[in-house]
């Protein structure tokens, strides 16, 4: 019988649960563990999982159980810390949410401490599980699209939330090529302060070493996407090709124009369906070197440095060539410098976040 793979899980708000749930759904994984620093929180987990071994340390929940995989769902302000507690846990695979960090310094961290330890690593951009996204991907990697020269994404959600998912499919529907530089702009003090902080709006462009250019705008003055209702789910994500074009709505399905005429499917952003794939992927890549998960962390930490790349721009002008070669604050850097005017909105319904 295949081995079952034994699973920590910490930060048990929503993204831990449904981690949790999608391992414990599995029979290749038994979620072993969980740790939560809000009491209540973790005994209700405990309780609608059935796990015994429960804590509000996860270095000592970790330490207890000895796990295969080492999951976390912390807000984005724990990363470095987290993984270091994964690496001496023993696991194999740490898997963790987006984004990578707050900061290039210690995106560099988390990079650095992962390359010497040898573990592997996924970081959760399960929308490309879907089926509209695996549509687009399909399209591309056909050839119908031709060579792809142009991709492009927008989002109404903000940077730290949304940037990081349009980055890493962007790169997926480019052929995961190499950034060589960026060039972006920012307005918006709004949501700096946020857990998640960023600038409320940011736009910017992407050239890649293998001739294709990005284009991407997430935020407040980012495009409507008026076939989608759901506020969060209003991006798109496409790419132009030599013989056509294909793009994903998040909330709204698909639509391609091919040589041979235009073509258009269902689908919607759906943990429920995005989840099981991405955790099958992570026995599939433990059980078999040579099947490396999708979402695994060199490429994820690609889009991490672009997303990066974007914010020294935005606070420093001109273009920032890529792979960045020193560590900063980013955040620090736009906090410094985005200027203190109210971001003018695109569309209305983005005013209950981007208040006045
Ligand atoms: N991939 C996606 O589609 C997606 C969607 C939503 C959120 N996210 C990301 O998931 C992460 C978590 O978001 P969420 O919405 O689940 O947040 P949440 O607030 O619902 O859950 C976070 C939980 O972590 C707990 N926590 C904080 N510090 C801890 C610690 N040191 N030890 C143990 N527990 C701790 C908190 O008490 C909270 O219960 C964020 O990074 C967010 O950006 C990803």
């Amino acid at each position: 019988m295949a081995e079952k793979y034994k699973v920590v899980v910490v930060g048990m708000g929503k993204r831990g649960m449904h981690h949790a749930t999608a391992f414990q759904a599995n029979p290749r994984f038994e979620v072993a563990g969980i740790c939560e620093i809000d009491k209540a929180r973790l005994d209700d987990a405990a309780a609608k999982l059935g796990v015994s071994v429960k804590g509000t340390d996860a270095a000592e929940v970790a330490k207890t159980v000895r796990p295969d995989i080492f999951c976390f769902c912390t807000l984005p302000n724990i990363r470095a810390s987290m993984v270091r507690i994964g690496i001496e846990s023993g696991a194999r695979l740490i898997a963790m949410e987006k984004p990578i960090a707050l900061t290039s310094a210690e995106g560099f961290e988390v990079r650095d401490l992962l390359g010497k330890s040898g573990i592997k690593a996924v970081v959760s951009h399960q929308h490309r599980y879907g089926e509209h996204y695996r549509k687009v991907g399909e399209l591309v990697a056909s050839g119908a699209l031709g060579r792809i020269h142009t991709v492009y994404g927008t989002a109404t959600g903000w940077m730290m939330h949304m940037l990081s998912h349009l980055v890493d499919y962007l790169r997926w529907y480019s052929g995961e090529p190499e950034a060589e530089w960026v060039m972006a702009q920012a307005a918006g003090r709004g949501k700096l302060t946020d857990i998640h902080p960023s600038p409320d709006y940011i736009a910017g462009f992407i050239h890649f070493a293998n001739g294709v250019h990005g284009v991407i705008e997430c935020g407040a003055g980012a495009p409507d996407v008026p076939e989608v209702d759901y506020w969060w789910r209003k991006c798109r994500i496409g790419a132009q090709g030599t013989d056509g074009f294909a793009e994903v709505l998040t909330g709204g399905g698909w639509r391609a124009v091919t040589k041979d005429g235009p073509y258009s499917g269902g689908g919607s952003m759906n943990y429920d369906l995005d989840m099981p794939p991405y955790i099958q992927e992570m026995a599939d890549w433990l059980d078999d070197e040579n099947k490396v998960h999708a979402c695994n962390f060199a490429s994820a930490y690609k889009g991490f440095e672009i997303m990066m790349a974007f914010c020294r721009s935005a606070a420093e002008g001109g273009q920032v060539a890529l792979p960045l070669s020193t560590p900063a604050d980013e955040i620090a850097l736009l906090r410094r410098s985005v200027p203190d005017r109210k971001v003018m909105l695109a569309i209305p319904s983005s005013a209950k976040e981007y208040p006045a």
